[in-house]
């Protein structure tokens, strides 16, 4: 049989639309081999025509009309690889409800418009793949879409952020500050010159967002999520996390409680013994909870052209396969479950709280009555220094995010606690 040419049409062209475009000429022969058609970047749009680009790409492939690639009837594919909201999700959405299937790596587009481009993309019956926009080069939305779709995830707790985790894990290994373990990421390129979207957590929750709508069958956007950056972390309370064997990470958690969704990101503890404490720098990691499958862990690079593209040419594999071949990808055929995202005071949490309390006969007593009365129970308790400077050091149970805030309300209150020293989250403890 001849082979089969799938035409690309791709927008953007930097770090990893160029990564594509080098590896799909690399492997060009391998790729046709195992996949059973040849994928070729027919055109491509970028803002600057005059850019110089290491791309084995004609000059004449290059265009700044984005809208003419989607329009052009010789364009099987488009792979968008712009980045940002605007103009991707038009030219995603023009591009679907024409009959054409569209292959992203973009997160943010995702995490806000997931839910309209999957459903042009099933009204036209046409594939969407995204399988970069979360953890670049780690393959985990098919896993969780194909190998786990017979089983029940119940919980997510990924280390999603490159940036924050190198930040971290600078600050845990050197005693660093976090504003001199940042200067260090951007010197080497790990940081941006704005750092927000890394550090506030952002960007980890548009990838919370994009995991908990897969794994639950859920809509959730990026405005669901609850965040919390690492921008308030000192090196003091990672030093207390690793006094007492835990890891601080930034985590995306997404689980499933009492059939509701909940969605947050936030610093955490981790013990030490979790698989999720020894992924350290720029790596990624995202660790599963299934009823049946048990714990998996997906480990790797979550950033950079090369990983990214891998998973981009995975996810053109298969679109153009089926465009030859036929098939569909599976993307919520039977609909979405209706799923409540659960507000963040009625998710349930392990908290780690250091006071600084009055050193007189009686306080652990008082303390703990605040606690047990607003239904948070203490696992471990134990009390630090004497005299004035006293300390005592808590981590609760599981507890409801309510009923912990209720509990830090009335402690601030109380005279015997002079002050709250730190107040950190727990995972994977339980
Ligand atoms: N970089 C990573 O490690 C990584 C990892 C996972 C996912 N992603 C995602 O992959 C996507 C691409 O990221 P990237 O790092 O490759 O971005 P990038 O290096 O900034 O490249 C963006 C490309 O899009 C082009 N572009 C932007 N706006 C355009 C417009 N309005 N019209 C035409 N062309 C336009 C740019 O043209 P010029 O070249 O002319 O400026 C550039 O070629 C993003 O959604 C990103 O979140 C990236």
């Amino acid at each position: 049989m001849a082979e089969r040419v799938v035409r690309i049409g791709m927008l953007g062209c930097g770090t990893v639309g160029s990564a594509v475009a080098r590896t799909l000429h690399e492997h060009a022969d391998d790729i046709a081999r195992r996949a059973g058609v040849r994928l070729a970047i027919a055109r491509v749009a970028v803002r600057d025509l005059g850019r110089e680009r290491d791309v084995p790409l004609a000059r004449d492939a290059f265009t700044t009309d984005g809208v003419a690639i989607v329009d052009d009837p010789e364009i099987d594919v488009v792979l968008e690889l712009l980045g940002g909201l605007e103009p991707a999700r038009t030219l995603a959405l023009r591009a679907l409800s024409a009959g054409k299937p569209v292959v992203s790596g973009n997160k943010e587009l995702l995490a806000h418009a997931g839910g309209e481009l999957e459903d042009t993309a099933h009204a036209s019956g046409v594939d969407l793949a995204y399988e970069a926009a979360v953890a670049g080069g780690i393959p985990l939305i098919r896993p969780l879409r194909e190998s786990l779709a017979g089983d029940r995830v119940t919980r997510m707790l990924g280390i999603v952020n490159g940036t924050t985790n190198y930040i971290l894990t600078q600050m845990s290994e050197h005693g660093w500050g976090f504003d001199q373990a940042l200067a260090e990421a951007q010197r080497l390129g790990y940081a941006e010159a704005d750092p927000s979207a890394d550090v506030e957590g952002f960007d980890a929750a548009a990838k919370c967002a994009i995991l908990a709508s897969i794994a639950f069958d859920a809509r959730v956007t990026i405005d669901d999520v609850f965040r919390e950056g690492i921008t308030g972390i000192t090196s003091a309370d990672i030093a207390d996390a690793a006094r007492l064997g835990y890891v601080m990470k930034l985590l995306a958690i997404a689980e499933l409680d009492d059939g509701d969704v909940s969605v947050r990101v936030h610093p955490a503890m981790v013990p030490s013994a979790h698989p999720l404490a020894s992924v350290r720098d720029a790596y990624n990691a995202v660790f599963i909870e299934a009823d049946k499958a048990g714990r998996l862990m997906f480990y790797g690079r979550g950033a950079g052209g090369d990983p990214t593209g891998t998973s981009v040419i995975g996810d053109l594999i298969r679109v153009g396969r089926h465009l030859v071949y036929g098939g569909r990808m599976q993307s919520g055929e039977g609909g979405t479950a209706e799923r409540r995202i659960r507000p963040i005071a009625e998710a349930h949490g392990q908290y780690y709280l250091n006071l600084h309390v009055e050193d007189r006969p009686g306080v652990l007593a008082e303390i703990a009555e605040v606690f047990g009365r607003n239904g948070v129970s203490i696992e471990r308790v134990w009390q630090e220094g004497a005299g004035e400077e006293a300390s005592l050091v808590f981590i609760t149970h599981r507890a409801n995010e309510g009923g912990f805030q209720a509990t830090l309300r009335e402690l601030r209150e109380r005279s015997s606690v002079r002050a709250v020293v730190s107040l950190l989250r727990v995972e994977g403890d339980e």
